[in-house]
Parts: structure tokens; C-alpha cells; sequence
């Protein structure tokens, strides 16, 4: 889809390039994503399982909107391997629920890559759900590396780097309610390179340059609370 440029809030432009997706443009596109959801899965025994933790604001304005009987829970997953571009998922906790002969929706904030869904696609499948379908807010077709593909789909976006609405750059910026286009001078910002997980350095700054980054000492409390913006 098209994106028109939309300036975000003053307080914001520092560190927002731009607005990729309103709030307005969200919340039109969760409620049609409900009413699919709705009409696939009704009258079966769902599980909406998401991902730990850029989901928390699609989530929970999906959940308020979807109206059949469900149940909810968490995967968590982080990506270590120091930068390189085979990084290997920890998971820093596991599904408590039985999916067994259940309906599995995965629920993720952003297919990128698709090592990420991939894996956990692994993991659940062995838990032999009687089907298991995904569901993404956001897709960026052309960076694809592994060969899956969600069900639902929020919106088809460019190779940016996007924050908000549950995703983040370094822990920031998941309050953010829009879709936005993180300022590039965020990213070659020192102070916050060392706090990001593997899968960002690789994503930022590219596998080389984030194995360098990898062999710096980590941050002080101090860079942390303090950092130069
Ligand atoms: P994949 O394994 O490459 O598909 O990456 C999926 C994960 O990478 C997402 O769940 C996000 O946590 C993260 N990610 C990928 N692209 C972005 C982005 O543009 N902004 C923030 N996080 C991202
Ligand atoms: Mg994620």
C-alpha cells in the first residue's frame, strides 16, 4: 500500500523521521483484521498465542475486538548469536497453555527476516495444534530469508526501521502510538548501540559493524538513564 508522509508530534521529531502508520489507520485496519479473524475461527477452540513483547499494543487492541471465546498466551523469544546472521532465538518463556487439537493463532508485531516465526512455527508444530495460522501488524516482504508467510496481515511496509505501537529501538519508543520511522541519527547514536539485541545491531548497523560493537564494554547505569539524544 501506498504511505503518505505525515509529520509526527513536535515533542517527537528529534527522533521520528516520520509517521508511516496513524492511529487512525491502525485502529480502521485492527478492526477489519478482527472481523476476519472472527469469521475463520468461529466455533472452534482458539489459542492466540503472542509473541513477548513488540506485541503488547496490537494485542490488546485486537483482543478488545475480537468477540469469540479464546484463550491467551506468551512465547518469549530473544534473538542472541552476537551479531552474527545466523542469530539463534533463546526462549525466555515458554507456552504454558495446551494447544493440542486446538486452533493456534500466532500473533507477532513484524515479519521481517522470518527467522524469528520460523522457529517458533518449529516449536509449536510439535505440539501438534490441530492448525496453527499467523498473524502479523506488520510485513516487509523484501527482507524475507525464510520461506513463511503470515494469514493476516496489518500492513505491507518498505525496508525501514519502525518503532512504535509495541516496537521498539533499544526499549524505546513501544508508547509510541503510531508507526514510525526512527530518525537515522538515532541509530549511529554510540549510547544506544550497545543496548540492542543482536537482531537490531544486524538490522542498524549491518553483522560487521555490529560484531565490533560487540567487542565494547557495556554501558554504564549511568549512559542508560543519561543518554545523549
Ligand atoms: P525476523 O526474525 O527477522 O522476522 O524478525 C522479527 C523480529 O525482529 C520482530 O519480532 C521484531 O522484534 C524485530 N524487528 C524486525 N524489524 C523491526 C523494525 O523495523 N523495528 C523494530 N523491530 C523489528
Ligand atoms: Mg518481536
Amino acid at each position: 500500500m501506498a504511505h503518505r508522509i505525515q509529520k509526527p508530534p513536535r515533542h517527537w521529531r528529534k527522533e521520528i523521521d516520520f509517521v508511516l502508520i496513524s492511529q487512525e489507520q491502525i485502529a480502521r485496519r485492527v478492526n477489519a483484521l478482527a472481523r476476519e479473524i472472527e469469521k475463520d475461527f468461529a466455533g472452534r477452540d482458539l489459542v492466540i498465542v503472542a509473541l513477548l513483547n513488540g506485541t503488547v499494543m496490537f494485542l490488546s487492541d485486537l483482543l478488545r475486538r475480537l468477540s469469540l471465546p479464546l484463550r491467551l498466551d506468551f512465547i518469549g523469544v530473544s534473538s542472541y548469536g552476537g551479531g552474527t546472521e545466523s542469530s539463534e532465538l533463546t526462549f525466555t518463556k515458554e507456552l504454558r497453555l495446551d494447544v493440542s487439537g486446538r486452533d493456534v493463532l500466532l500473533v507477532d508485531d513484524i515479519l521481517d527476516t522470518g527467522k524469528t516465526l520460523s522457529q517458533v512455527m518449529v516449536k509449536l508444530r510439535k505440539l501438534r495444534p490441530r492448525r496453527m495460522k499467523i498473524c502479523v501488524l506488520l510485513d516487509k516482504p523484501s527482507r524475507r530469508v525464510e520461506s513463511v508467510s503470515a494469514d493476516y496481515v496489518g500492513f505491507e511496509i518498505p525496508n525501514h526501521f519502525v518503532v512504535g505501537y509495541g516496537l521498539d529501538y533499544a526499549e524505546r519508543y513501544r508508547n509510541l502510538p503510531f508507526v514510525g520511522v526512527l530518525h537515522p541519527q538515532m541509530y549511529k547514536n554510540p549510547d544506544f548501540i550497545p543496548l540492542l539485541s543482536a537482531k537490531k545491531r544486524q538490522l542498524l548497523i549491518g553483522p560487521k559493524a555490529a560484531m565490533a560493537q560487540i567487542a565494547q564494554p557495556p554501558p554504564t547505569q549511568a549512559t542508560w538513564l543519561a543518554p545523549t539524544l
